[in-house]
């Protein structure tokens, strides 16, 4: 199984990035087998989407490329880090162009979206709005967690999680999301 990862922040100090990269740290012990590739947003920088860029120069490779990462995936694992209340403008920007691919740019992959932020609400608004646009733009959302409170809840010597509730809860959703869909569950 292969696993797309990515920290939706140009942040070089990101938790965001801490929090993928001990997420996918967790999934190898739950499937030793599982390959997981990591993208680092600022490798995909490009100009600020318009129409008239669009329709003069059409859509930058950086964000075919991006797309057809998750198109190669069998599941996609995400943490947004929560600028005023929403997604990072880099990602907005990432995003934008690749829905000029398709709209339902998440080709129908099995999705967990994480948020890590230093304050308490643990990206609940980034959260709330990704969860509700999901099934809009493709995506088979199998579970969303926000961690607050970050200089509490992460310690950086192990780069690790410290609450066992917490560690709990990722392993539930990294289970949810590389579990088979029950074919006769209610919608
Ligand atoms: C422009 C800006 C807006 C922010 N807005 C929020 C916010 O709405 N909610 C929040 O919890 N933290 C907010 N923060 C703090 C971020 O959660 C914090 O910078 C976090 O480290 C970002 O994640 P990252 O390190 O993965 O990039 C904001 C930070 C910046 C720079």
């Amino acid at each position: 199984m292969k696993l797309l990862s990515f920290a939706a922040t140009n942040s070089r100090q990101s938790i965001n990035r801490a929090l993928i990269d001990h997420a996918g740290r967790r999934l190898r012990a739950i499937i030793p087998a599982a390959e997981v590739e990591t993208l680092d947003l600022n490798a995909y920088e490009m100009p600020i989407y318009s129409i008239d860029r669009e329709r003069a120069d059409g859509i930058p490779a950086a964000a075919r490329d991006f797309h057809g990462r998750i198109g190669a995936a069998d599941a996609v694992l995400v943490a947004f880090a929560e600028h005023n209340g929403f997604v990072t403008a880099a990602w907005k920007n990432v995003f934008d162009w690749m829905s000029r691919i398709e709209m339902a740019l998440w080709q129908g992959k099995p999705m967990v979206m994480l948020a890590a932020t230093p304050g308490p609400r643990a990206g609940a608004n980034v959260l709330a709005s990704q969860q509700m646009l999901a099934p809009h733009f493709g995506a088979d959302l199998r579970g969303t967690l926000g961690i607050g409170n970050w200089p509490e809840a992460w310690d950086a010597a192990t780069a690790r999680l410290t609450r066992p509730e917490d560690i709990a809860a990722l392993d539930d959703v990294l289970r949810r999301l590389v579990a088979t869909p029950d074919p006769f569950a209610l919608a």
